[in-house]
């Protein structure tokens, strides 16, 4: 997954591929011996990959940590090791180097680490700490506490609903009742590898199941919630015409089953979520998922159609920090999350659970956005859609040629496109501090013989 991914990053950011790497990698505790009389020192090389330790026992690290007593006069030398510009800052004790112009360029700070604490130290020059010129400097003894606690053990191995898994088209000609089974169940999973968290979900992934149905069908729905959940939960389907979309009469608490029935009068994409209180945080902790209802007649046919599924996750720490992360509620309140994914964590649609598709083949991707807060500019890059059912409307003649179309929390829309040129594409969120730094990313694989007359390398 790497090597592709990295790929990626190199053509979407120049020379970006192996800092973005490098801020996977958890940095070591180096064993510093203190030098006599209180005096530290450390020296650093500055690479767009990270910092790198020269000497004693940071000799080679990336990012290394930088451990020393309170008190001790420290001394830090950085020395660019490339051609373009960096420097070095420490957050919380206000120093930081010159701006070092040109490989071989040096300055030394120094200061007295008087404050016991854990703080950040990075290239300030915009974007370098995101590709990775990140590490920490601890001052005292046990001074981790603003870190997180240990990983987890997981109740699910993935998360992540398969994209694939998605009903059959309809073919009957006739209304029905279809009956339906949800259940809230809170679970930990991982958001990425080595770092856990308590998720809240549908059927235990995220999204929750993809439900079809055809207009006029009645839809009776059977809610229950697991009885090892902490909260009560509910369901609004956004499908449906009747007070709180359902989630009057789902209301549940652990332990217990509820269920409605309502009848699809109109057909289109539509999002299903939480509606319990404090509702913003149900949705934020992964409680979302699509139902289609088809108009008459069905939709035109697909080789292959998709699922997925875009929201977001306020945890107290950035993305790469191993552990067990916490929802932060006040990152909720000020709409700031630290992932935006597809399917429930970071980068989920890659490697073993990437998209596929072979040449020649037409396309369909429902995409939703459960939130709780961001409007997505979904796009797919080195694709065109050639047709996007925007807002998910079923019924009106849908768009064609579309580079990038949006999804707001609480929406959702169709995009079909045929696939002509082996290679790999990159679903994005085209605001892209998401995809790069925060995870929304997936990929579609699509094997098949090269057409040179379309795309030529
Ligand atoms: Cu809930
Ligand atoms: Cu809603």
């Amino acid at each position: 997954m790497v090597v592709f991914l990295g790929a990626f990053i190199i053509a979407a950011a120049t020379g970006g591929a192996f800092g973005f790497m490098a801020a996977r990698q958890a940095a070591e505790p180096a064993t510093q011996e203190p030098l006599p009389s209180g005096v530290t020192s450390f020296e650093l090389k500055a690479f767009i990959t990270g910092f790198v330790g020269v000497g004693g026992g940071i000799d080679a690290v990336n990012n290394p940590v930088l451990q020393v007593n309170v008190g001790d006069r420290v001394t830090i030398t950085v020395t660019n090791g490339e051609a373009i510009e960096h420097d070095f800052v420490i957050e919380g004790y206000s120093v930081q180097t010159q701006l070092l112009a040109g490989s071989g360029s040096r300055d030394t700070i120094t200061f007295v680490a008087d404050q016991t604490g854990t703080f950040a130290y990075y290239c300030s020059v915009p974007g370098h700490r995101a590709l990775g010129m990140e590490g920490s400097l601890i001052v005292g003894g046990g001074t981790t506490t603003s870190g997180p606690e240990p990983a987890q053990p997981v109740d699910v191995q993935d998360i992540s609903k398969d994209p694939t898994d998605i009903p059959p088209p309809i073919i009957r000609n006739f209304t029905t009742s279809v009956h339906i089974y949800m259940e809230a169940r809170e679970v930990v999973a991982e958001i990425e590898p080595g770092t856990t968290f308590r998720y809240w979900t549908f059927n235990g992934t995220i999204p929750g199941p993809f439900f079809r149905v055809r207009v006029g069908d009645t839809v009776v729905v059977h809610y229950s919630n697991h009885r090892t959940s902490t909260q009560n939960h509910s369901v609004d389907f956004h499908a449906v015409t009747g007070p709180g979309g359902g989630a009057v009469a789902t209301q549940t608490p652990p332990g217990q089953e509820t269920s409605f029935q309502f009848k699809a009068l109109n057909p289109g994409v539509f999002i299903y979520h939480c509606a319990s209180p404090h509702i913003p945080s149900h949705i934020a902790m992964g409680m979302y998922g699509l139902i289609l209802v088809e108009p008459e007649g069905g939709l035109s046919p697909v080789d292959r159609e998709f699922y997925v599924v875009q929201g977001e996750l306020y945890t107290k720490w950035r993305p790469g920090t191993p552990g067990h992360q916490e929802f932060d509620g006040e990152k909720l309140r000020n709409e700031k999350p630290e992932y935006v994914v597809f399917n429930g964590r970071f980068q989920a649609l890659t490697g073993d659970s990437a998209l596929r598709a072979n040449v020649g083949d037409t396309i369909r991707i429902f995409f939703g956005v459960g939130g709780t807060n961001l409007i997505s500019s979904f796009h797919v890059i080195g694709e065109i859609f050639d047709r996007v059912y925007t807002m998910g409307d079923l019924v009106s003649a849908p768009a064609q040629s579309v580079q990038t179309t949006v999804a707001p929390p609480g929406g959702a829309t169709a995009v079909e496109f045929a696939v002509e040129v082996p290679g790999n594409y990159i679903l994005v969120d085209h605001a892209l501090s998401r995809t790069i730094d925060k995870g929304a990313l997936g990929i579609l694989v699509v094997e098949g013989l090269d057409n040179p007359d379309v795309f030529q390398p």
